[in-house]
């Protein structure tokens, strides 16, 4: 037992899905004829790509995200680069489809463990340089849903709009703008008794929580180890947990068996806004490194295990090509050509 785990798109096979799913119900990406190619980093010439809040980043670049999704969603399903294959992936990554490498019997599922936030950045990664390359605008940046801070509380209302690509019918109807999000939602409990200003100052404190009193090492932060050999899901980290997930729940639709879109894994992909919410934890786990290093929290640094580092995920690029990432490559966000600007931590005060 041990090892990194790795996957191989061969060895894709059906999805373990919950009773009554939507279609589509397969979700392995297409073939490649050719073997996988290893990931380099972009030139780092290249200017880097300024993300900010959807809040804050104008109805023009707005406008420019919804276009890449219409963009992705004209493209034909056979293409790796479609909305189709693209929300695939993320099925394909969290319902057992893929099995560990020389563990057929073992699942991949990149949740509840430490690779919750490196598959995700390689994923948006990715998605990124799809959307720059549909609107052929090289520097496009993919904005995010900043439901930290006050301001970004509330489904941003471009999403919103049922004449847009941006629109998913499967959200809850009771969340539209300018309901203010609850950070603590769970489908069993419903709905709160606060008013919005309560409810922006409990959001505060449950990121307070979550980002540092809880926070303290990084199996608390990224989730626990999961090795070669080992079952899935060994225990996901402090944000995973909440507000990740309970805005996923908050933002589907609890009249459908499974909360989809938003609510439950094999779907999630499907809603637009999704990309905008992993942009934010993207965020947030460099905000829990920043933080570490200003104040002096030795324990807000990222693992150095090579198990960790050498694990692997699969992925088409902007060309279309298969390539394998790794943990290790995903690292430094300046190395990816990246950024992000526009909000500040005001929960930084809200300790509880
Ligand atoms: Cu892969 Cu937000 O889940």
């Amino acid at each position: 037992i041990g090892g990194p785990i790795v996957t191989n798109i061969q060895t894709c096979t059906k999805p373990k899905l919950p009773p009554n799913p939507i279609p589509p119900l397969y979700c392995c990406p297409p073939m490649s004829a050719s073997e996988p190619i290893n990931f380099t980093l972009p030139d780092p010439a290249e200017p880097l790509r300024v993300r900010r809040p959807v809040h804050a980043v104008g109805a023009e670049h707005m406008a420019k995200y919804e276009r890449a999704i219409a963009l992705m969603k004209a493209l034909p399903h056979s293409d790796p680069r479609s909305f189709y294959q693209t929300a695939n992936i993320h099925c394909a990554y969290c319902t057992g489809s893929y099995h560990q490498t020389g563990n057929p019997g073992l699942d991949v599922q990149i949740h509840f463990s430490w690779f919750f936030y490196p598959f995700h950045r390689a994923y948006l990664y990715f998605f990124e340089r799809i959307a720059a390359k549909l609107l052929e605008e090289p520097g496009f940046a993919l904005p995010f849903w900043s439901w930290d801070v006050p301001e970004g509380m509330q489904l941003p209302p471009e999403f919103a709009n049922s004449s847009s690509p941006l629109y998913d019918p499967l959200r809850n109807p009771r969340h539209v703008p300018p309901k203010i999000v609850d950070l603590e939602f769970a489908r069993q409990v419903g709905e709160n008794n606060f008013t919005d200003e309560q409810q922006i100052q409990q959001n505060l404190r449950v990121m307070y929580k979550q980002m540092i009193t809880n926070a303290a090492l990084p199996s608390l932060f990224h989730g626990q180890p999961f090795r070669a050999g080992e079952a899935d899901r060994p225990g996901a980290g402090t944000v995973e947990l909440f507000p990740h997930n309970t805005m996923h729940t908050w933002t589907g639709d609890v009249a459908e068996p499974n909360v989809e879109n938003m609510g439950i894994y094999y779907s999630a992909g499907r809603d637009p806004l999704f990309y905008p919410h992993h942009n934010n934890i993207d965020r947030l786990w460099v905000a829990w490194r920043d933080i570490g290093a200003s104040r002096g929290y030795r324990g807000h640094v990222d693992f150095t295990d090579p198990d960790w580092l050498d694990s692997s995920f699969l992925f088409y690029d902007e060309e279309a090509r298969l390539v394998r990432i790794t943990v290790r490559d995903v690292l430094d966000i300046e190395k990816l050509r990246y950024r992000f600007d526009g909000v500040d931590m005001p929960w930084l005060d809200a300790r509880p």
